[in-house]
């Protein structure tokens, strides 16, 4: 089954690095449109379209700072003067943030990561969803994680957003059914990328994180990203108002291997 979404205008969030990068690419493998929307590095962004124009795919690039509600409605109206609109929208910008445990925590800190993960995704779905209704069709996913289900000492401002974009995709999903609207959320669990390399690029957190993961490796972006456009197409037109783990089994209770 080859699988095709020829001339759809995707938008994907913080997509000049790491997984929205990868998914960038593999949508635009699949012949879609694909914006490229970044915050900072505009140099690998103009880069990625390049690369991906000189393939013969279709690619802008679009700066917003999805925390910014004005600066993602300008984005949109981008799309709307380029593309006259859009049939995916990729939630993918985000931050871990600061460690720290909560009582120490800056609220400023706090904030900014609720800012980009939850309400970016909120601002910028609002935004899609006003084009996509009226459309009746649209896709939107966006990048959740593991730890929208497993706790994390020292990160719980990101925790609470990726709880928080569980419960937005059901709810949107919910309300934008009638429409034929699909709304999905994409857990990864330890991917390969500059988000965690300083845990993955030491010996003694390397072994730490190989042993919550029961297929013992890391993962590629790119794993997640051939995941993204599966949900994304219509191989997964009946699935809608989940979030689907890519996470290697970390969520699987790997301490249950043993005792119990
Ligand atoms: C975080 C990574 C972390 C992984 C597994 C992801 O959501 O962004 O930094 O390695 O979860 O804990």
């Amino acid at each position: 089954m080859e699988i095709r979404l020829d001339g759809k205008r995707a938008l994907i969030t913080g997509a000049n690095s790491g997984i929205g990068a990868a998914i960038a690419d593999e949508l635009a493998e699949a012949g879609a449109k694909v914006a490229i929307n970044y915050v900072s590095r505009p140099e690998v962004a103009e880069q990625m379209v390049n690369d991906l124009r000189n393939k013969g795919k279709e690619a802008i690039s679009i700066m917003a700072d999805v925390s910014d509600p004005t600066q993602v409605e300008k984005m949109f109206y981008e799309l709307d003067s380029q593309w006259g609109g859009v049939d995916i929208l990729v939630n993918n910008a985000g931050i871990d943030g600061a460690k720290s445990d909560t009582w120490d925590s800056e609220l400023d800190d706090w904030l900014k990561v609720i800012n980009i993960n939850l309400m970016g995704s909120y601002y910028c779905s609002r935004q899609a969803l006003k084009r996509m209704v009226p459309q009746k069709a649209g896709v939107i996913l966006s990048t959740s994680s593991v730890h929208e289900i497993i706790a994390w000492t020292g990160h719980s401002a990101y925790t609470t957003s990726k709880a928080g974009l569980s419960m937005l995709t059901k709810t949107l999903a919910q309300e934008a059914a009638p429409y034929g609207i699909r709304v999905l959320a994409l857990a990864p669990g330890a991917i390969k990328t500059t988000i965690n390399q300083d845990v993955w690029n030491n010996q003694q957190g390397l072994n730490d994180l190989l042993e919550k993961i029961p297929l013992r490796r890391i993962g590629e972006p790119s794993e997640v990203a051939r995941m993204a456009v599966v949900l994304i197409s219509d191989t997964a037109s009946y699935v809608t108002g989940r979030t689907i783990f890519v996470d290697g089994g970390m969520t699987d209770y790997p301490d249950f291997a043993h005792g119990g």
